[in-house]
């Protein structure tokens, strides 16, 4: 059973709706929705969309300027990733066409996307397809970049930024904290100049910074800033795990918190369901919740940086297709894809409870209810 999630409803609206729908409006949103979500519950049944995905997210490049402890694109990372961006012209395609399955909202990712020089050319190619252009970012080069980003129509920036302790952060993301908060800044300043631009900061969530993260959110809230938390994932079994929170009664404790300040309006974007099984994931990584849907394979699509084409970002799941050799629509609806699909409904799969898709799915079945 899933629980409201205690904040204000339109808010939530404006969460899902720009991610999803790239839209605020409630009132379109309510028509648009009506159709949509059914028709996604029935695709879910038959392993078989009978509609196109409304959220895309693009890695624009495997190369990043960052060391985080937990990413496989830390510059520390071994081995490396293939760092050979693709061509400006491929990631327009793949642009275009997702544009034309009927996806209203493209995260452009990374690796750190900020690294491509086309990026304002990107993003102003995905305004002119109608899209809602939502950037992830590191920001540590954004004070440099913000006026070029604006101007090219950015509408959306998720920033990611696990720490306002310069120690802490530089531990987690292996990075100066000083140029982060600068971006942070120059992410502002984009917002107020810029507007209907917004910001967004996301928070990986360890064993380092738990304890911070109330004050954490309490200051953002000072910048009119919410943020949204994820837990840490242990990808990579091949290296030891030093990140996973180990104490289950703090874990427990500061997620109460969490949950608490949201109820007296302090801008935290998860939903409460997400939030309340931060414990349990910490202790059980791979048991999700009992009523939980993965939807993933069906309002997003997930592209990577050699274009290939993902059920979702589980290194669990194979490729289902390339856009160098075929056409997202021929991807989309094809038998590879339809087979993984029918996996994920079985979650016969990493079983993860990252943002980018677990929120999704929650806030999908949450809708309208
Ligand atoms: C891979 S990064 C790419 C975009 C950009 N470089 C950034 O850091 O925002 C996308 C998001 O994944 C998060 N992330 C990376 N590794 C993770 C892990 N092991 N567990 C949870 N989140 C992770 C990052 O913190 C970031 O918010
Ligand atoms: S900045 Fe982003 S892509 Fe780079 S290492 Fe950190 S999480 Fe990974
Ligand atoms: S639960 Fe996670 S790993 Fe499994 S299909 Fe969904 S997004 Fe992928």
């Amino acid at each position: 059973m899933i629980q409201d999630s205690g904040v204000a409803f339109l808010d939530r609206i404006d969460e899902l709706g720009i991610t999803l729908f790239g839209e605020r409006d409630d009132t379109a949103l309510e028509s648009l929705l009506r159709t949509y979500k059914t028709q996604i519950y029935r695709s879910y049944e038959q392993d078989f969309p009978l509609v196109g995905p409304t959220y895309a997210l693009i890695k624009v490049t495997n190369r990043c300027n960052s060391g985080c402890s937990y990413c496989n694109h830390s510059i520390y990372a071994k081995p490396q990733l293939n760092l050979a961006d693709a061509s400006t012209e491929s990631i327009k395609k793949a642009i275009r066409e997702v544009a034309e399955l009927g996806v209203r909202s493209v995260n452009l990712s990374g690796g750190e996307p900020l690294l491509r020089p086309d990026l304002p050319d990107l993003i102003s190619y995905a305004c002119g397809q109608r899209l809602v252009s939502i950037l992830l970012t590191n920001g540590l080069t954004l004070s440099e970049r913000w006026e070029e980003l604006g101007k090219a129509g950015l509408s959306y920036i998720i920033f990611s930024l696990d720490s306002l302790d310069a120690e802490q952060y530089r531990r987690q993301r292996g990075a100066s904290f000083k140029q982060a908060w600068k971006g942070v800044e120059a992410a502002l300043l984009l917002r107020d100049k810029y507007p209907p631009a917004a910001v967004h900061i996301t928070t990986v969530v360890t064993r380092h910074n738990l304890a911070e993260l109330p004050d954490f959110v309490q200051k953002m809230a000072l910048y009119a800033v919410s943020v949204q938390f994820s837990p840490y994932h242990h990808f990579d079994t091949r290296v030891p795990d030093s990140n996973t929170p180990r104490d289950s009664t703090a874990v427990r404790e500061t997620i109460n918190e969490l949950i608490s300040l949201q109820e007296s309006g302090c801008p935290i974007a998860n939903s409460r369901a997400y939030l309340e099984h931060f414990p349990s994931f910490f202790e059980q990584p791979q048991v999700l919740p009992s009523w939980y849907r993965c939807y993933a394979a069906y309002v997003g699509v997930f592209i990577d940086a050699e274009l290939n084409v993902r059920p979702c970002w589980s290194w669990s799941l194979p490729i289902v297709g390339n856009l160098e050799q075929d056409e997202l629509r021929n991807v989309w609806y094809s038998s590879s894809f339809n087979q993984q699909r029918t996996r994920v409904r079985k979650l016969e799969c990493s079983r993860c409870w990252l943002l980018c898709t677990a929120e999704l799915s929650i806030r999908f079945m949450e809708w309208g209810q």
